[in-house]
């Protein structure tokens, strides 16, 4: 398939490990030019990649990086927003403090609305793509993630709003379930060896993000993508 990626002006947040490093790596094979955003420092991977600090909590510090990225690629084609935590894994409800609650909800989805909200001018002008990490914990969730569910629900609704209120700018989220990252091993740690146990690459979410970003989807606007092996499409009649 031709995703016709070179040259673009791509800003990733959360770029400096999991997801969004292996976006950075497949967008920057392709030939586009990378702005790579995180609160951590950046692997330095080649001539086509900014680096730049942020933590997307903070709107000053948003600004500022989506308007590096810009001025210094003169636009932005494509805005992906991979900075995420977990925040309590295996926490009863009960259990779980606002404070955490709030932790996970300000990097999760104010992050993400940051994002958006100052790249949008420069993605109208370029009739670009924004392309969201979500989760399948926004349809189907182990229990003790309320937070986490409920950050990555508020994405794919907030996806389809945004799409709503960004004419000629597409805007999609991606829902894979887990993925083989520095998060996923902190959470879970050797269940993500354990063969029966359906785990995907960082890289195949690259891919579903590429694609996503790419013209060639360009039919696809407010969008969930759920990549999960099939597991959410069966139910629990014994069977
Ligand atoms: N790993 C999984 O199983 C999985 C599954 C579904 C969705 N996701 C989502 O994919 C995204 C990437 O997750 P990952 O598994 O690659 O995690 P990761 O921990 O490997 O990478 C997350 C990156 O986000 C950065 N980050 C966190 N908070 C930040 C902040 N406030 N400002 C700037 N950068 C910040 C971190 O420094 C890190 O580099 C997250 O949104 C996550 O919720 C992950």
């Amino acid at each position: 398939m031709r995703l016709e990626l070179a040259g673009k002006a791509v800003l990733v947040t959360g770029a400096a490990s999991g997801i969004g490093l292996a976006c950075v790596q497949a967008f920057l094979a392709e030939g586009a030019r990378v702005g790579a955003v995180d609160r951590a420092p950046v692997p330095t991977l080649a001539d086509g990649l900014l680096a730049v600090h942020a933590d997307v909590t903070d709107e000053q510090s948003v600004a500022a990086a989506v308007g590096t990225v810009a001025e210094r690629f003169g636009g932005l084609d494509v805005v992906v927003g991979c900075a995420g935590i977990s925040g309590p894994v295996g926490t009863p409800v009960t259990e779980t403090s606002a404070a955490d609650f709030a932790a996970v909800m300000a990097v999760n989805v104010t992050g993400q609305f940051l994002l958006v909200k100052h790249a949008a001018p420069w993605l109208t002008a370029a009739r670009g793509s924004i392309v969201l990490l979500a989760s399948d914990s926004a349809f189907t969730i182990a229990p003790g993630m309320a937070a986490y569910g409920a950050s990555k629900g508020a994405v794919v609704a907030m996806t389809r709003a945004l799409a709503v209120d960004l004419p000629g700018v597409r805007v999609n989220c991606v829902c894979p379930s887990v993925v083989d990252t520095p998060m996923a091993r902190g959470d879970l740690g050797a269940v993500l060896d354990d063969p029966a146990f359906p785990v995907q690459a960082p890289e195949d979410v690259a891919d579903q993000v590429l694609y996503l970003a790419s013209a060639r989807s360009r039919t696809i606007n407010g969008q969930a993508v759920l990549a999960d092996f099939g597991v959410s499409a069966r139910s629990g009649f014994p069977a």
